[in-house]
């Protein structure tokens, strides 16, 4: 007869914390939420790659590119770029992140002085910032002749068909400085002349890109901007059980520090297949493994020699894996059976593997649940695809700000390398199991994250802990009954208008 668990499977919003005595030691600006990615030996060495906040991207396209990742990195965090596009442009978007330089900008957002002032505008619109390169033909790298800034213009006084020509800053009212001015002579130019932003250019007047004074105070005020030994940002890419022969070493190549394999289903041979592979080939290459939502799929992974292991299957927001194949546990429950086959892993072996939560993070609170649940860091598709720096457009919709979010699984984005199910490689996907959808527009990252883990912080200080892993030994928690969810919320009273979203 078939195994029924004698539990049944709870998700986050089933749980509190309670708190424990808080002490001088618990204050926000005393929590380190640094956390380890790779297994290692606790108690006798460090992890060899360690984020230093708790939240990694989703492998999918509507999440995790280049200009999420560099953003996301320069946060603490980590992406995974997807893996659902061809080998060369997944490596393409890798080498992008290794070469930012914080600092040195490239510009994105560029018109030509025949450009008007329309075009401006829609330009600001989409990329959220205000300050346009004008170059003679309009491309990032053509010959700059002037910027626009929104001190150029007033839209109320002026028409929308007036040339850029007309009201932009021409280069000689500009400061500009040359190519190969170090980053520290360009802050000091922009500080000096009192700007805020320093167009950099080629001997021939051509464009290489801006220093701005914002990302400086971003850099000042930024000290868990996530670098390698070479000062470079870190990025991890999703990798599949089809094509790893190919794509791993050209993404090692390319410079990806960290890979994971991307499956709704982790469970499997090909992933042990793709494991075993991997590391015989490239014994350095830091490879996690999942997903998986009980301690069988957790052992069966830890000994294929998974690096890190992410839990959850049917939890997305976008998912629909539970309706379709009837697979899946609640989140919390899968995290917690997980949890306790790793620390039995770890008393057996001395080998302590992180764990990664993957989808189902409703409200911020849940970050912490997961976190005293055993979980060393979290995997967010939602969350990320509402900031501005996510790949997908943002739109007006009934009247509020969107981004556009779909699911690797969707017809939209038919990642047959995720969910195809027999290994064989065939390239198709016999049905869906995401959806297409919108998430409310959530302005810049940095201060969505900044007020996530401030609440994270919170949470952790009132449970009497400065670190994860103290959080993770200390926690006490206790499942909610229907009607105390009722009253955690606000209640019996008329609420005045609030702009509240999480
Ligand atoms: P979210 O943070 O709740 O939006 O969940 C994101 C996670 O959902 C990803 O990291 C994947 O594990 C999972 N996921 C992505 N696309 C799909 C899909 O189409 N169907 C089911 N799960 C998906």
């Amino acid at each position: 007869m078939a195994k029924i668990f004698e539990q049944e499977s709870r998700t986050f919003s089933e749980y509190l914390l309670v708190p424990n005595l808080t002490t001088e030691k618990n204050t926000p600006d005393q929590v380190d939420l640094s956390t380890p990615i790779c297994k290692y030996k606790k108690g006798q060495e460090e992890s060899k790659l360690k984020i230093n906040i708790p939240m990694v991207s989703a492998v999918m396209q509507a999440v995790s590119d280049d200009g999420l990742a560099i953003a996301l990195a320069r946060c603490g965090g980590l992406s995974f770029i997807f893996q659902s596009q061809s080998v060369e442009n997944q490596c393409e978007m890798i080498r992008k992140v290794k070469k930012y330089k914080a600092g040195i900008v490239a510009s994105d957002s560029n018109v030509s002085p025949d450009s008007t002032l329309e075009d401006v505008i829609a330009l600001k619109e989409q990329q959220g910032h205000g300050t346009a390169a004008v170059t003679e033909d309009g491309t990032a790298d053509g010959k700059l002749v002037g910027i626009v800034t929104t001190r150029d213009y007033r839209v109320s006084r002026m028409s929308l068909d007036t040339k850029v020509s007309e009201f932009m800053t021409p280069i000689e009212k500009l400061v500009t400085a040359p190519e190969g001015t170090t980053l520290k002579e360009a802050n000091d130019i922009i500080w000096d002349n009192k700007i805020n932003q320093l167009p950099i250019v080629k001997a021939d007047g051509r464009l290489v890109g801006f220093v701005f004074r914002k990302d400086y105070e971003f850099h000042k005020a930024n000290p868990l901007e996530l670098l390698d030994k070479d000062k470079k940002l870190i990025v991890g890419a999703g990798i599949n059980t089809h094509d790893y022969e190919t794509r791993v070493p050209a993404l090692l190549e390319a410079g990806a520090d960290v890979l994971c394999l991307d499956s709704s289903d982790g469970f499997s041979v090909w992933q042990k297949r793709a494991l075993e592979w991997i590391k015989s080939n490239y014994p350095d290459a830091i490879v996690g493994a999942g997903n998986v939502v009980d301690a069988e799929g957790f052992k069966y992974l830890a000994e294929c020699g998974a690096d890190f292991i992410k839990i959850g299957v049917g939890g997305g927001s976008i998912c629909i894996t539970r309706e379709q194949k009837g697979i899946g546990m609640g989140q919390a429950s899968a995290v917690q059976d997980v949890a306790k086959a790793r620390d039995e892993w770890f008393a057996k072996t001395g080998e302590y593997i992180p764990l990664c939560s993957d989808g189902g993070i409703v409200h911020d609170y849940h970050m912490a649940l997961a976190l005293a649940m055993g979980a060393d860091f979290m995997m967010l598709g939602r969350y990320f695809a509402r900031f501005d720096e996510s790949p997908t457009k943002k739109l007006f919709v009934n009247g509020s700000y969107v981004k556009e979010y779909w699911g690797e699984g969707s017809n939209r984005a038919r990642s047959w390398t995720r969910y195809e199910e027999n290994g064989n490689g065939k390239g198709k996907m016999a049905f869906e199991e995401g959806v297409d959808s919108y998430v409310p527009y959530a302005g810049p990252i940095r201060d969505g994250v900044e007020t996530s883990l401030a609440k994270v912080k919170a949470t952790m200080c009132a449970c009497g802990s400065s670190s994860i892993e103290e959080f993770q030994e200390k926690a006490r928690l206790v499942v909610v009954s229907a009607t105390s969810i009722v009253e955690g919320g606000a209640h019996d009273v008329i609420t005045k208008d609030s702009n509240r979203n999480n």
